[in-house]
């Protein structure tokens, strides 16, 4: 996940192969079929929402806003998180639905199980072939609990047994420590360098990426 990161390529326009062929086999996509030659199924939020003691997943809200727009000024890690894709609450709940109804990304919050308290996000890009790429972030106050990792796990998990996803990415620059340690952590392969990959004009990072096929992908807990 990042500022460049496919996670913001919501829009994937025309091409693709296979993906049509998750609606049938798929509980996630309820059944819908795509067009052919264009990637475009529903994706259903997990039913019931993947939770454990500390947090749940859940879709969001227009009171998340001032919350999540923080963790994407936070400037430690800013350049690693993608900004809300609108300057107002009601327009990103809209967006966030549409990119679902698309087929093209899951926005998912990590809310506290106590209070319901935006805490990170996490979510899922749709691409080609059944590959999908999870990222995820967590606020500075709540970090080094695993809630990261245990978010990812449920979602991987969720990915391989709810979709049908075929391949799993986690694409995180090299300059991102936590997120590289996070994505060891939580089974990823890295499998080579994306130079130059993500970032805006001249100014470019290279990309490691990682990838987790289904039966390498660990229990949810
Ligand atoms: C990366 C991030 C999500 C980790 O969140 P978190 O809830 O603190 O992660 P966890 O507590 O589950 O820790 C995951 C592992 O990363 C390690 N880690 C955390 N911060 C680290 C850092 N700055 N440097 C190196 N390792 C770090 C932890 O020690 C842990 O490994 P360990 O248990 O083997 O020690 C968080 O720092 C963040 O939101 N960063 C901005 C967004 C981002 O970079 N996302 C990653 C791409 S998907």
């Amino acid at each position: 996940m990042g500022s460049g990161s496919d996670l913001n390529v919501l829009h994937r326009g025309e091409g693709g192969t296979g993906r049509e062929s998750l609606g049938s086999a798929a509980p996630g996509f309820a059944g819908i079929r795509g067009y052919p030659g264009r990637i475009a199924v529903t994706l259903d939020y997990p039913d019931p929402p993947l939770s454990c003691p500390a947090f749940l997943l859940r879709p969001f809200r227009s009171d998340d806003f001032d919350a999540a727009s923080a963790f994407t000024r936070d400037t430690a890690t800013s350049r690693w998180v993608p900004p809300l894709p609108a300057d107002d609450p009601d327009l990103v709940v809209a967006l966030f639905e549409r990119y679902r109804a698309d087929g093209d990304l899951l926005h998912l919050v990590i809310a506290d199980i106590e209070d319901g308290a935006y805490i990170g996000e996490a979510m899922l890009v749709m691409g080609d072939h059944d590959v999908g790429e999870v990222g995820c972030g967590v606020v500075a106050s709540r970090r080094g609990a695993g809630i990261a990792s245990r978010a990812l796990r449920l979602l991987d998990r969720w990915c391989v047994d709810g979709l049908g996803v075929k391949r799993l990415q986690a694409l995180v620059a090299v300059e991102n420590p936590a997120g590289l340690e996070l994505a060891r952590r939580v089974g990823f392969r890295a499998e080579g360098l994306l130079r130059g990959y993500w970032g805006d004009g001249d100014d470019r990072v290279d990309v490691v990426m990682h990838s987790m096929l289904p039966d390498e992908v660990p229990p949810a807990d």
